[in-house]
């Protein structure tokens, strides 16, 4: 083999490495190229069929998850529309965020934030009286208390929350 520590082998290497950092530019222009792409391009077919994000983009109207969010819609509209809405402020407060609000709150008496949340969306007094500190903090922000709904069932308080968590997420009509 060569030295190629000598020095007239110098310009051969230059070369080599000019090649290189070239190979890398390219390889970094196509790889802004990819990731501008797939920022841009309009969704496609498959990419409705994308459901990591809860399809809070799901159009497809005759999936299950969509009927969900209808069943939490309904849910919503007949037990809590009365004093919030999902997006303003009312007399309650905005709900959406509120599972995150409420699962940075933290875990406390070997439940965590979210199920503190749901505990309080069946009876608010639950989580007050176990002494949850986000719950007593938030049972004194307004003059107004929450009704108890006592029968509301846990797959109910979960439809009720993909509502109130996405909106707007899927289209009412197609
Ligand atoms: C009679 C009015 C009223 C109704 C009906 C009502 N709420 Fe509330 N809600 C409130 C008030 C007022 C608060 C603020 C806490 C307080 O002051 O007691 C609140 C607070 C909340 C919170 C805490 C928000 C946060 O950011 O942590 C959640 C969650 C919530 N309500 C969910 C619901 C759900 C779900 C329903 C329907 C099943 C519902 N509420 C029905 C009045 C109501």
């Amino acid at each position: 083999m060569n030295n190629t520590d000598s020095p007239k082998r110098r310009q051969p290497s230059a070369l080599l490495e000019f090649t290189i950092v070239l190979l890398l530019i390219a390889a970094a222009m196509v790889f802004a190229w990819n990731v501008d792409f797939s920022f841009m391009r309009k969704q496609t077919t498959s990419d409705k069929k994308d459901t990591s994000t809860a399809t809070a983009k799901n159009t497809d109207n005759n999936s299950p998850e969509y009927t969900r969010w209808k069943e939490g819609r309904a849910l919503f509209k007949s037990n809590c529309a009365a004093c919030h809405n999902p997006k303003t402020e009312g007399t309650g407060p905005i709900l959406l965020g509120s599972v995150e609000r409420w699962r940075n709150a933290g875990s406390y008496n070997g439940k965590t934030g979210e199920q503190w949340l749901k505990a309080w969306i069946r009876n608010w007094n639950e989580p007050v009286q176990a002494g949850y500190p986000y719950a007593v903090e938030m049972a004194n922000t307004r003059p107004m208390q929450m009704n108890v709904f006592a029968s509301l069932k846990d797959e109910d308080i979960d439809l009720i929350l993909l509502y109130s968590e996405n909106p707007d997420g899927v289209p009412v009509t197609q």
